[in-house]
């Protein structure tokens, strides 16, 4: 590992035999699944499959109906700053004041609203890790300007370091590359992997399509049809596997250069597309947009 110490042998996240229920059903059940400390795991599947309450779960924020969780050994929720969230779908309307350094540093402060302000030493602490968490993004550029006003991608990069700014040991991101376009998925994803592999930090990170970020992949959870299957890329990301889960004809094609590329996954035109729901086939090459 990146500082010295040796592996852990604990994982970042356990659910054994996991069901949660929302609105009288099963969302997932009977649900295994080992994410081990310092990997980039994706959660991949249809929407409305239970991506989000997944991460929900290991937030502890959506209580179990059946079975375990357990965030470094330890039952969800109990993890407080050692867990960076990055929730799905959000937005600053461009009327938005708030500077992107703010937005930053709320990810330390946030829980003390009330509270006094850090003043002396501790709040020098606190501007160092928001500086640090910014340049790790690189967004020193325009993290100065208000939120409102920067792209959506450099909003995606401010709340990505605002996840970080504790110095979490899992971080957790729902959809951060949706709204991005494809040079800044495959950017946003390599700087994601890029920080994972430098500090050691555990990343389950929820995507819509695998094809931007399968080259940093350790592993892959996939959710659908009321279950998660979890695996190596490599085992999890093949016509078989895919093409059962999402009860639609699904092919994996592996380019010259030995990426894969996933043709005919469902896309959000076809929501909730189950064994019953039709579908619609959409290519998603991303070869050339590095
Ligand atoms: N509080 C709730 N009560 C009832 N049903 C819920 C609740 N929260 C979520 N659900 C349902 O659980 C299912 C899974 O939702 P979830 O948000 O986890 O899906 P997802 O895989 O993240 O989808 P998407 O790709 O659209 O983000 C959906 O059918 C949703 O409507
Ligand atoms: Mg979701």
């Amino acid at each position: 590992m990146a500082d010295g110490r040796l592996p852990d042998p604990t994982p970042a996240v356990r659910l054994s035999d996991a069901t949660v229920r929302l609105g009288g059903r099963d969302i997932w059940s009977h649900v295994d699944l080992v994410v081990e400390p310092g990997t980039f795991v994706a959660v991949l599947g249809p929407n409305g499959a239970g991506k989000s309450t997944l991460v929900k779960a290991v937030l502890g924020v959506v209580p179990l109906s059946g079975g375990r969780i357990e965030v470094f050994g330890r039952p969800p929720g109990e993890g407080g700053r050692d867990i960076g969230y990055l929730p799905q779908r959000r937005s600053f309307d461009a009327g938005m004041r708030v500077r992107g350094v703010d937005v930053v540093r709320m990810g330390v402060d946030g829980d003390r609203w009330g509270l006094p302000l850090p003043w002396g030493s501790a709040r020098r602490a606190r501007d160092a890790r928001v500086d640090e968490a910014i340049d790790m993004v690189g967004a020193g550029d325009y993290a100065g300007r208000p939120i409102g006003e920067v792209s959506g991608g450099e909003q995606q990069r401010l709340l990505i370091a605002q996840a970080l700014v504790r110095h979490p040991r899992l971080l957790l991101l729902d959809e951060p590359l949706d709204s991005l376009d494809l040079p800044n998925q495959a950017a946003v994803a390599s700087l994601i992997s890029d920080i994972s592999r430098a500090s050691g930090i555990t990343v389950l990170i929820v995507a819509h399509d695998v094809n931007p970020i399968a080259s940093a992949l350790d592993a892959v959870v996939y959710v659908a049809q009321g279950k998660a299957v979890s695996g190596t890329p490599d085992d999890v990301i093949t016509t078989g596997t895919l093409s059962a889960l999402y009860g639609t004809p699904i092919e994996v094609l592996t380019t010259s250069d030995g990426r894969r590329v996933v043709v005919g996954q469902p896309d959000a035109a076809s929501h909730h597309a189950g064994p019953h729901g039709h579908t619609h086939g959409h290519t998603h090459d991303h070869g050339g947009s590095e």
